[in-house]
Formats: C-alpha cells, structure tokens, sequence
C-alpha cells in the first residue's frame, strides 16, 4: 500500500509578526506537518530562526515539527533542535563532512533523522546512509529563500530517490517552489511529503489551499 500523503506547510512564507497563530491556522487547515526552516546566513544566504522560536511554537501545534536545518556546521545545535519539541530533524548533506555521525546524534536524541541534498548533488551521495533515516527531502529549489521556481530536474531526482528507497520505510519529502501546477508531477514520481510555503500563506485560504494540492497530487499519483 502506498504511504499517506502528507502536506507539509513551509512558515517560512507565514506572518513571522504573528508565527504562532499562524501555525494555528494550518494546523486547523490540515497540516500533517509544520515545516520550520531554519538559516544561518552561512550555509545558505538568508536567517530565519533558532531553537528558542521552534520551543515558542511548540504549544501552538501538536502536529509534527519537521525541522529543515540549513545550517552550518549542524552538529552543534542537533540538541537544542532536539530539545525544542522538533520531531523530525532533516540535515543537508553539505553542510558537514560527517553526515553518518550527524544522523546517529539526531536518532540517538529519539528523533526522526532526515538527510536532505541541494539541487546540484547527486542522489548517490545518500546511498550509504539509507538505514539511518526516517525521510528523504529533495530540494527542487536552491536553499535560502521562499517563492522561487521549482528546478525541472528535481521531479526526475525524486524518481530515482524513490528507486533507492525501495521498500525501506522512508518518507520522501520535497521541498520548493511547489503549486497547484507542478504537485501532481512531484507525487507521480514518488514524493509523498509535500512542502509548500507560497502556495498555502499566500492563498488567502489555508483549508483549500492544502485541500487543493492533497487532491492534485493523489490524482496524479492515482494515474502514475
Ligand atoms: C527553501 C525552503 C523551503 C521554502 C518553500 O530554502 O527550504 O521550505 O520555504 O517555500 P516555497 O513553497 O514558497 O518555495
Ligand atoms: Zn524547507
């Protein structure tokens, strides 16, 4: 059986003035997960929050926080993430040379570990930590900022991230520049958590924003 379709709204492209009642309303309108992420002006041009603003939001939702780390170095703040109420905790295979070492701290804090890869790396690069993780996130834009275009060769990386996966129970997220018009593309090649920033906090109408892209992109995958 196909895994569930999940809908993963980015507060990246909230109301920061206003994040916890924005977080709120998603989750009122059907989030599965909260997608907080998190920039250094290092790893990736652009600051957003630390691990205080993931605690100040934690009573606000109890659906799972997935924490997409653009940080760099990572492992010196995988506890705080940890300790802040994350639930699934993704790392970017570039940020640091040690990505086996960084997957074992996040699971040995009892959370889910993520391993994420800019558009530019191959997906090869995960082969050998497959058994470490919970999910995979293909990025389909470059990191650092909200409303960009989605890659094309992303939806291509995501199919052949879904042949790696095989049967092993991991969850494959993409995340960037997803819309109305490109899910059902990202879902028949294999995605089944789907991030959007955009396309829900600019809509104006959270419930049918995440209703609309859940059913696109369980037609597309219906008829894949
Ligand atoms: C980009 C972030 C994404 C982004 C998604 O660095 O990881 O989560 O905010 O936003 P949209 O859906 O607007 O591309
Ligand atoms: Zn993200």
């Amino acid at each position: 059986m196909a895994a569930a379709l999940k809908i993963a709204p980015s507060i990246l492209a909230a109301d920061f003035a206003r994040l916890g009642e924005e977080v709120r309303a998603v989750d009122a309108a059907g989030a599965d997960y909260i997608h907080i992420d998190v920039m250094d002006g290092h790893f990736v041009p652009n600051i957003t929050l630390g691990p205080q603003v993931v605690k100040a939001l934690r009573p606000h939702s109890r659906k799972p926080f997935d924490v997409h780390l653009m940080i760099q170095p990572v492992d010196p703040f995988i506890e705080a993430f940890a300790a802040a109420g994350s639930d699934l905790i993704t790392v970017h295979i570039e940020a640091g040379p040690h990505l086996d070492r960084s997957l074992q701290l996040i699971r040995a804090l009892g959370r889910k570990a993520g391993v994420t890869m800019n558009p530019a790396t191959p997906p090869a690069a995960i082969e050998y930590v497959l058994d470490q993780v919970d999910l995979v996130l293909v990025m389909s834009v470059n990191p650092g900022f909200g409303g960009q275009t989605l890659i094309p060769a992303a939806v291509d990386k995501v199919r052949r991230v879904r042949a790696m996966i095989g049967e092993r129970p991991i969850e494959l997220e993409v995340d960037g520049g997803i819309g109305p018009e490109n899910v059902g593309a990202v879902a028949a090649a294999g995605a089944d958590v789907i991030v959007a920033g955009s396309a829900i906090f600019a809509s104006g109408d959270y419930p049918a924003a995440i209703a609309d892209l859940r059913r696109r992109a369980l037609a597309a995958r219906a008829s894949a």
